[in-house]
């Protein structure tokens, strides 16, 4: 058993992945019917007068920012989990028949609280609080779901063959840790019901905070909600499949940890940045912005080690799609934690916040830095699970560009829409009145607004692209064994 190569059981990755796919392509088709909304504000109304409630911008909003954090990616981190997890640990899930059961419920569960929190956002019932817009029974649900995942990786860590612990395997911790940190603070609630029985709904909740207190959590939470799902995890992904896919060892194992406890310190003291100008205590403001700003290290210190892993291998970038999805991935994750620490600062965030400057810079990680990496994840499992070579490697590249594009023109007319908007706003003649009223901006906006929706169409195409090549790979391509696949370290799992 020993000698002999591992049957891996990937029947809980699969389904992962399908529903990264499906999530990735509905959770963006609401991003683009939002970006055509603020365009043309008729779009509003574009399923008739009766539907408009449930179609509105306030309602497909937070299922737009939910379905893809949450869906999208979260499916994409946990695919990749229970593929990585078992290669790493050099332990089959199958080995376990607990640990199977410990899988298929944390997806079966997940997939039930996803249906119930779509219908819940488009009835508009929500907690108010972005990104933890669920309402305290799904709370709850979320903790059993994370429960549920902590037992899968702790398990796999427990009966493991492999002694030392890959990268990759302390980045998914620091996500199980923090995350469920972050959650179980932020929503500390309490049922209306139980402070005024008869008024209200059983379902509703108040935060246990209030005022400056709850803000200061909700962005204690809401900046970590960042690092702890749309970075630590998708760091995980790119130090197992950038080395397995190039054939290139990582470049720095110290670097990596280095960066690792570099980013476990800092990231928790920068949700200040958020409340910049508000009624949190100066001090506690200021530290935020300190601390984003040294964020940088760690944050860089990630990617460079990423892009050097590629040294000495630069023409495999220009020969392999999937190698260019992870390399500008880590582009647009140096772009973006450069981006954010300069936003951080106070003077330049009195002029970026509230506008669409921020909007750009959440995109550019969102789409560039993290939704590459969960596409090129799922393309370099897909020929390993199903054993089948990737289906077309031009559509793939068709694809990389067009998204790119997509990605280019979404964050670059994000700056001068937010920054015109910023100088605008604050404007004034000599004797302080304001130069431009509010609906003066919004129509120098148009152009811009309308370039995002285009490139956010482009990269939604790309999506329907990726799904197309993935179920062609799936279904028909042609039988592959994974010793014919381009195949290395990490730890040559
Ligand atoms: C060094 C790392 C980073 C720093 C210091 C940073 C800093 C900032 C700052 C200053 C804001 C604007 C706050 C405001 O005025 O409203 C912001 C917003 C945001 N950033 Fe970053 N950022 C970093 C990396 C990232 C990355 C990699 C992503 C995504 C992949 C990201 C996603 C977001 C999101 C989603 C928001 C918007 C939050 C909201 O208002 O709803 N950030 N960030
Ligand atoms: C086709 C791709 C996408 C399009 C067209 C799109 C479009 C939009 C639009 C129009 C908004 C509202 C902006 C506003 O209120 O002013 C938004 C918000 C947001 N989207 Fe997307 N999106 C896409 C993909 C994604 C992905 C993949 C992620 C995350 C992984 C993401 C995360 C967010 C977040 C966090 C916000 C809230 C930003 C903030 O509060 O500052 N989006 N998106």
């Amino acid at each position: 058993m020993e000698n002999r190569p591992l049957e891996y059981d990937y029947t809980v990755a699969k389904l992962f992945m399908y529903n990264t796919i499906f999530v990735g392509i509905v959770g963006m088709l609401v991003g683009v019917i939002l970006a055509w909304q603020m365009a043309f504000p008729g779009v509003n109304t574009f399923l008739g007068v009766n539907l408009a409630e449930y179609t509105n911008f306030g309602r497909l909003r937070p299922l737009h920012t939910d379905s893809v954090i949450y869906g999208f990616v979260l499916s994409g981190v946990w695919s990749s989990w229970y593929y990585i997890g078992q290669r790493v640990l050099k332990v089959s899930m199958a080995e376990s028949k607990f640990l199977m059961f410990v899988g298929k419920a944390h997806f079966w569960i997940y997939m039930a609280a996803s249906i119930v929190i779509v219908i819940s956002l488009l009835f508009g019932i929500t907690s108010s609080k972005e990104y933890s817009e669920f309402e305290w029974p799904l709370d709850a649900g979320i903790v059993i779901i994370w429960v549920l995942w902590g037992i899968s990786i702790f398990g796999l860590i427990g009966i493991r063959r492999e002694k030392s612990l890959y990268i990759s395997i302390w980045y998914f911790i620091a996500t199980f840790l923090a995350v469920a940190m972050l959650h179980i603070f932020n929503n500390a609630e309490v049922p209306t019901w139980l402070i005024a029985p008869g008024v209200g709904s059983w379902y509703h909740s108040v935060s246990m905070y209030a005022g400056t207190n709850d803000a200061l959590v909700q962005w204690w939470f809401g900046h970590n909600a960042v690092a702890f799902v749309l970075t630590t995890p998708i760091i995980a992904m790119i130090y197992y499949f950038l080395p397995k896919e190039s054939g290139q060892a990582v470049y720095s194992y110290k670097l990596s940890l280095l960066a690792f406890w570099g980013l476990m310190f800092v990231y928790l003291w920068a949700g200040g940045h958020h409340l910049l100008f508000s009624t949190v205590p100066d001090w506690m403001q200021t530290m935020g912005s300190v601390f984003s700003v040294v964020l940088i290290l760690p944050s860089w210190g990630s990617a460079i080690n990423m892009l050097l892993t590629m040294k000495g291998e630069w023409q495999q970038v220009a020969a392999s799609p999937l190698i260019k999805f992870m390399i500008m991935a880590s582009t647009f994750y140096m772009f973006s934690t450069l981006e954010g620490p300069i936003q951080a600062i106070k003077s330049v965030n009195a002029l970026a916040h509230f506008t669409d400057w921020i909007v750009g810079h959440v995109h550019d990680g969102a789409l560039g830095w993290v939704g590459f990496m969960v596409i090129a994840a799922m393309f370099h499992m897909a020929p390993r699970i199903f054993k089948r070579e990737i289906y077309s490697k031009s559509l793939m590249g068709t694809q990389f560009w067009i998204q790119t594009l997509g990605v280019i023109l979404y964050f670059t007319s994000m700056w001068i829409a937010g920054i015109t908007q910023g100088m605008m706003w604050r404007a004034h003649d000599e004797f302080g009145n304001l130069a431009y009223s509010f609906i003066d901006t919004v129509a120098v906006l148009h152009p811009y607004f309308t370039i995002r929706a285009v490139g956010g169409t482009l990269y939604l195409v790309g999506m329907f692209m990726f799904a197309y090549n993935m179920y062609k790979t799936m279904t028909s391509s042609r039988v592959v064994e994974e010793s014919e696949l381009q195949n290395a370290t990490p730890m040559g799992a």
